[in-house]
C-alpha cells in the first residue's frame, strides 16, 4: 500500500502512524484541523483551507511550525505518494506532547499530522439526490469559527441524526439556525437564499463562501442573516455545503418533506455551477 500519512516530518503508511498517549490532542483535543477535497490527485481550494488554518491556529494561540506554503507542498507530496485520485485530506495539528497539565506548557512542539483518506464518489453522488435532517438545539461553545478537534457535541448530533435514519444534523440556537453538524445550511424562501452571517456561531465554510459567490455571480438574491426554524420548516428548498458533499439538498426535515421533497430549482443551479467550478479547476490543473 502507498505512503498515505505525513506524521511530524515523515512520509509513512497509516499503521507506522504512532502518537503519544501524553499528545495534548488525545488528552485535551487541544488542537485545530482541515479537510480538503482531492479532485483526481489535484487538491481544490488549498490556500482558503490553509488560510482557514492559520487563522484557527492563531485563535488558540498554536504556532504552525511551518509557513503555509510549506504545508501546503506537504499536502501535494503527500497526495502524490497516496497515489490516491478522488479523496479527502485531513490535516491536523495538536499544541503536542508533555505531562498533563491544563495550561500551555512551555517548550512543546506541536504534532501535525495528515492522512489521505479515499472516498466513495458514489455514496457521494447519491446523496446529491436529497438527505434527511433533523433539527437540533445549538449546544456547542461559543466559538464555532475555530475549526477544533473537540467536535464532542458535533459527534454526538451526528450519530442522533443517523439513528433517526438522518444524514445531518442541523443546529437551531437563540438567534435561529447556525450551521449544521459538518455542513453549513442554506433555505431558499420566496427565490432568497438564506443562511447564517460569518461571526463566531458558525464555521467559514470554504464550500459555503464559493456557493455566495456564485450566487451572487447568477444574480440570485441572498440574505445573510440567521433563519428562524419555522422559515426552514416552510421553506422551498434546503441544501448543505461542505468539502465532501458539495451542494446537497435537504428534502426531508423532522421527517416532513422539503418543497416537493427533491432538489429545487436553486439548489439545481448551484449544484451544477459548483460542478463547473470544479472542472475548470481541474482545467486549469492540466493546462
Ligand atoms: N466539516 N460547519 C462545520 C461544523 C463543519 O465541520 C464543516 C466541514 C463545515 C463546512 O466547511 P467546508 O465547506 O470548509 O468543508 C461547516 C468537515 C467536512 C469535517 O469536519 O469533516
Amino acid at each position: 500500500m502507498a505512503e498515505n500519512v505525513f506524521l511530524n516530518g515523515k512520509y509513512c503508511k497509516s499503521e507506522e502512524a504512532l502518537v503519544s498517549i501524553e499528545d495534548r490532542g488525545f488528552i485535551f483535543g487541544d488542537g485545530v484541523y482541515e479537510v480538503m477535497r482531492c479532485y483526481k490527485g489535484n487538491l481544490f481550494e488549498i490556500e482558503e483551507h490553509l488560510l482557514r488554518l492559520e487563522r484557527s491556529a492563531s485563535r488558540i494561540a498554536l504556532p504552525l511550525p511551518y509557513s503555509g506554503g510549506e504545508i501546503g507542498d506537504i499536502c501535494n507530496n503527500l497526495v502524490q505518494k497516496s497515489k490516491a485520485r478522488d479523496a479527502i485530506l485531513y490535516l491536523q495539528v495538536t499544541r503536542g506532547i508533555a505531562p498533563r497539565v491544563h495550561h500551555f506548557p512551555s517548550s512543546i512542539s506541536p504534532t501535525v499530522m495528515m492522512k489521505v483518506y479515499e472516498i466513495d464518489e458514489k455514496e457521494v453522488l447519491e446523496r446529491k439526490n436529497g438527505v434527511k435532517a433533523i433539527s437540533l438545539p445549538d449546544e456547542r461553545w461559543d466559538n464555532c469559527d475555530i475549526k477544533c478537534i473537540n467536535l464532542l457535541p458535533n459527534v454526538l448530533a451526528k450519530e442522533k441524526a443517523r439513528s433517526e435514519g438522518a444524514y445531518e444534523a442541523i443546529f437551531v440556537g437563540s438567534e435561529g439556525v447556525s450551521e449544521c453538524a459538518s455542513s453549513n445550511v442554506f433555505c431558499v424562501s420566496e427565490g432568497t437564499v438564506f443562511t447564517a452571517p460569518l461571526g463566531k456561531k458558525i464555521l467559514a465554510g470554504i464550500s459555503r463562501g464559493a456557493v455566495l459567490k456564485l450566487a451572487q455571480e447568477q444574480g440570485i438574491e441572498v440574505e445573510l442573516s440567521y433563519p428562524s426554524l419555522a422559515l426552514l420548516q416552510s421553506a422551498e428548498e434546503i441544501f448543505i455545503t461542505n468539502t465532501v458533499d458539495e451542494v446537497t439538498p435537504v428534502t426531508d426535515l423532522d421527517g416532513k418533506t422539503v418543497g416537493k421533497g427533491k432538489a429545487g430549482p436553486v439548489t439545481l443551479r448551484l449544484q451544477e455551477s459548483f460542478r463547473e467550478m470544479v472542472y475548470d479547476f481541474l482545467g486549469a490543473q492540466k493546462g
